[in-house]
């Protein structure tokens, strides 16, 4: 099968195209020929092998595993011998970050308790700008218990494939809404369903006043102490996003309860649970910009600006 692998760290001209063997399922997985994928931060992360201490898992010198890409849609081909949920044939999303990546290819092998059937209403490139993205913002909106109708809750980071999410996700529970972003983003926050909005480039949400019950930051470029200055009294932060060791350390190491790190899993009931909200029509995939395959390499370069609006997807066909 055709697949992007990369033997080393670096840029994304790292990346190339080769004939690889196609994976064997095991027992508890399912062969999916990919139709789709989408493209996450993990994936440049890795690519480059940064935060260097994340090599400690990579891989020191070289990648462990040499085929990127997290997100995928598709059609179950075949099934390992204890999988008795799904069958060929079934559409289904999956994530692959806790198993060892293997999206960016024709087919991969995928583990039963990471895939879900895909939402009846979404193509298989929306599908696939699904699970690590949606995941995320759930989980982190969750961190600290459901979000409640009453409370007042802040996005950071609310046009990036998390936050687009997050924003739709935190509304089905309720509470107000304010989503942090920039000029050219406004009209798409608001779109996404939410009730305030404050552009960063000329606002900080820290210093305007106003408390929130809940913070997500998906960008993670803000410290505890900015946090907490913004948190109304009883008030939690959420904190997915990463932009530097320093940052990271910081929230993790003084952050306590009330403003924490959260590092994402894909779960299959937590992707039948964004099933239930997409097909609902609760929440819909904002789609900015779809790459064939061959481009996967631009498709990352693109992301690793940092200024997608919501999701990048591939097309493998
Ligand atoms: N903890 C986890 O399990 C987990 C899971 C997934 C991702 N992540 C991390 O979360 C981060 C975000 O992921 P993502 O997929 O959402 O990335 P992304 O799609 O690349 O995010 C880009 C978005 O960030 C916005 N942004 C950039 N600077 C901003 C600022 N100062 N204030 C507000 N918004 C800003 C951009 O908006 P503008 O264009 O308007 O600037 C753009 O819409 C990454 O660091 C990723 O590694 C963590």
């Amino acid at each position: 099968m055709k697949a992007f692998i990369y033997e080393k760290y670096g840029p994304p001209e790292t990346l190339r195209m080769a004939e690889v063997d196609t994976p064997a399922p095991n027992a508890e997985e399912v062969l999916v020929k990919v139709l789709a994928a989408s493209v996450n931060a993990a994936d440049w992360h890795v690519m480059r092998g940064k935060p260097l201490f994340s090599r400690a898992t990579l891989g020191l010198l070289r990648p462990k595993h040499q085929i990127l890409g997290g997100d995928v849609a598709g059609q179950v081909e075949a099934v390992g011998s204890g999988v008795t949920r799904f069958q060929p044939g079934d559409e289904v999303y999956a994530n692959l970050l806790d198993h060892g990546y293997g999206g960016f290819a024709e087919y991969v092998s995928v583990p039963m308790d990471v895939m879900s059937l895909k939402p009846a209403n979404l193509s298989f490139e929306e599908a696939a700008a699904v699970p690590m993205a949606a995941v995320t913002a759930l989980q982190g909106l969750r961190h600290h218990g459901e979000p409640q109708p009453t409370q007042k809750v802040l996005i950071n980071g609310a046009t990036g494939g998390v936050g687009s999410f997050a924003v739709q996700i935190a509304k089905s529970y309720g509470p107000e809404v304010t989503a942090v972003t920039s000029t050219r983003n406004l009209d798409l926050v608001r779109s996404l369903g939410a009730d305030h909005v404050v552009d960063y480039t000329t606002t900080d949400f820290v210093g305007s006043g106003r408390r929130y019950d809940l913070i997500l930051d998906t960008v993670g470029n803000r410290s505890v102490p900015d946090l907490k200055r913004a948190l109304a009294e009883g008030g939690k932060a959420a904190v997915t996003g990463f932009t530097s060791v320093a940052k990271l350390l910081g929230v993790s190491l003084r952050g306590g309860k009330d403003v924490a790190m959260v590092q994402a899993h894909v779960t299959t009931k937590d992707l039948e649970l964004l099933s239930e909200l997409i097909e609902a029509g609760k929440v819909r995939p904002q789609i900015d910009r779809r790459y064939p395959f061959a481009e996967i390499p631009a498709a990352i370069a693109y992301l690793e600006q940092g200024h997608a609006r919501a999701k990048v997807v591939v097309a493998m066909a």
